[in-house]
C-alpha cells in the first residue's frame, strides 16, 4: 500500500511543527476552554452494583480508572479462586455504593463514591486451577502476535483483572487498595495501569495526540449494544449477561507526532482535530463518505486513514471502544510516556475484535506514532443479580 498520505504532505511542506495557530485555531468563541464549566461532578453519585451485568461498561465513563490484573500465588485451587471472587463481591457491593468494606482501614475514604465502578474479568488460566476447562470461552486466549507489536512482559496477561473507574482518583485509588489487599494471600498483583478522560456528558473525550476519540461506538441500552457486547449464554450458559475485555496499552510517540502539521495529522486519522467532524463532512456525528473524491480523483479520506481501516467491514466486527489516556513519568532521556489504554468489550473476541485488529496492524497510517506495549484478553463475568449471590457464581454450579 502507499506510503500514507500524511507522511507524504510533511515532505511537501518540509516538515515543521504543528501549532494551533498555524491552523487558525486558538482562544476565540469556538474554543471550549473560554466556555463556563457547567457539568461539575457529583462525588455522592453512586452507580448500582446489583444487576444482569456488571457495572462499567454500559456505564458512562467516569473520569479515573485503574486496570489491575493479578495474578493466582502457585498452587491456587478451585476454593480460592472462589474465595476472591466471593471477597471482591462483598467489597465491591459496599465500596460502589458509598460504605467502607468490611474491616476497611481508611472508612473515611469510602464516603465520596463518585459514581465507582468495579468491573472484574478472569484470564485463561483461572478456568484450569478451578477445574472448569470446559465452560471456558473458546476465544479466551492472548491476541495472536502482531509485526506492530513491541510487548512488553510487564503490561500483559494476568489471572484475574479489576476495572476500577470513578470521577475522583482518590474513590479509585482507596478501591484499588481494598480490593487488592483484602486478597493479598490467594493473589499478587501484576500489573497496574491508570488512565483519565474527560469530557461533557454526552460528548466524547480527546485522547493525548489531541483527537476527539470515541465518536463511533455502540449506544449502550440498544439492540446493538446487547448483540454486540452483551453474551447470551447460546455457547457457554454460565455466561449470559458477560462479556470480553480486550485491553491493548498502545504508547504515543507525541515527539515525532509533533513533526507533523495539522493537515497530515487529519489525514491520519480521517477526521478534523477541531470538530472530529470526518474530512468528508461538518459535524462530529456526520457519517463518513469513504468513496468522496476530490477535484483531482484523490480519496477525501485517505484508505489509509485510521477511520478507513478500523471502520467494519461487516456488522459482526463492530465491539464498545471504552479506553483511558495513560500519561506516566518519561523514562531518561524522553519528554513524555503518554498512550491510550484501548479497552474494547465483546461478546466475542475471534470474531469481532481481531478482524479490525489485523487490518490495522496490516496498515494503518496511525500506527507510525502509536506502538503496542501492552495486551491482555479477560473474560467479563455476568453481574450479581441478587444481593447474596457472588461473581462468577454460575461458573462454579
Ligand atoms: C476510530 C484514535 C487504536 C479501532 C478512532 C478515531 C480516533 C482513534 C481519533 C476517530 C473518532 C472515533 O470514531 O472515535 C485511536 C488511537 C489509537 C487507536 C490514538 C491508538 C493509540 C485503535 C485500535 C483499534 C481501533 C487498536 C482496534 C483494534 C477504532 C475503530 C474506530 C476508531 C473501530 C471507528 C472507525 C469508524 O467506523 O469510523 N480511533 N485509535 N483504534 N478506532 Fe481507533
Amino acid at each position: 500500500m502507499a506510503e500514507p498520505r500524511a507522511v507524504n504532505r510533511r515532505r511537501l511542506l518540509g516538515g515543521g511543527a504543528a501549532v494551533a495557530g498555524a491552523a487558525g485555531i486558538g482562544w476565540g468563541a469556538a474554543s471550549s476552554s473560554t466556555r463556563a464549566v457547567t457539568t461539575a461532578r457529583d462525588p455522592m453519585a453512586t452507580v448500582p452494583f446489583h444487576g444482569p451485568h456488571q457495572a462499567g461498561i454500559a456505564t458512562a465513563p467516569p473520569d479515573h480508572a485503574a486496570f489491575v490484573a493479578l495474578d493466582l500465588r502457585p498452587g491456587a485451587t478451585r476454593a480460592d479462586v472462589i474465595g476472591v471472587l466471593k471477597i471482591w463481591t462483598d467489597d465491591a457491593a459496599r465500596l460502589t455504593q458509598g460504605g467502607p468494606a468490611l474491616g476497611d482501614t481508611e472508612p473515611e475514604l469510602a464516603r465520596r463514591p463518585s459514581r465507582l465502578t468495579v468491573t472484574v474479568g478472569l484470564g485463561p488460566k483461572v478456568f484450569g486451577v478451578a477445574g472448569v476447562q470446559a465452560r471456558r470461552p473458546s476465544w479466551l486466549a492472548p491476541l495472536p502476535p502482531f509485526t506492530i507489536d513491541r510487548l512488553e512482559p510487564a503490561w500483559c496477561d494476568g489471572d484475574l483483572v479489576l476495572q476500577v473507574c470513578a470521577d475522583e482518583p482518590t474513590a479509585v485509588a482507596h478501591a484499588v487498595r481494598v480490593l487488592c489487599k483484602g486478597v493479598a494471600s490467594l493473589v499478587t498483583v501484576r500489573w497496574v495501569q491508570r488512565g483519565f478522560r474527560n469530557a461533557e456528558p454526552g460528548a466524547s473525550p480527546r485522547n493525548l495526540m489531541g483527537q476527539v476519540d470515541g465518536t463511533v461506538n455502540i449506544a449502550p441500552g440498544t439492540a446493538d449494544f446487547d448483540r454486540l457486547v452483551w453474551d447470551d449464554g447460546a455457547a457457554q450458559p454460565w455466561l449470559r449477561g458477560g462479556t470480553s475485555l480486550v485491553l491493548r496499552r498502545i504508547a504515543m510517540t507525541l515527539d515525532t507526532w509533533d513533526e507533523i502539521d495539522r493537515d497530515g495529522r487529519e489525514l491520519t486519522v480521517g477526521r478534523t482535530l477541531d470538530t472530529g467532524a470526518p474530512l468528508t463532512g461538518t459535524k462530529e456525528s456526520d457519517d463518513p463518505d469513504f468513496a468522496a473524491v476530490d477535484r483531482y480523483g484523490i480519496p477525501v479520506i485517505p484508505p489509509s486513514s485510521h477511520i478507513a481501516r478500523a471502520h467494519h467491514t461487516s456488522e459482526g466486527e463492530r465491539f464498545l471502544r471504552r479506553g483511558y489516556n495513560y500519561d506516566d513519568a518519561p523514562i531518561p532521556g524522553h519528554t513524555s510516556n503518554s498512550g491510550l489504554l484501548f479497552a474494547a468489550f465483546q461478546r466475542d473476541v475471534a470474531a469481532q475484535y481481531l478482524p479490525v485488529q489485523k487490518r490495522l496492524a496490516e496498515f494503518d497510517a496511525l500506527n507510525v506514532w502509536t506502538v503496542p506495549v501492552g495486551s491482555a484478553v479477560f473474560v467479563i463475568l455476568p453481574g450479581v443479580r441478587t444481593p447474596g449471590d457472588y461473581l462468577g457464581q454460575s461458573l462454579f454450579e
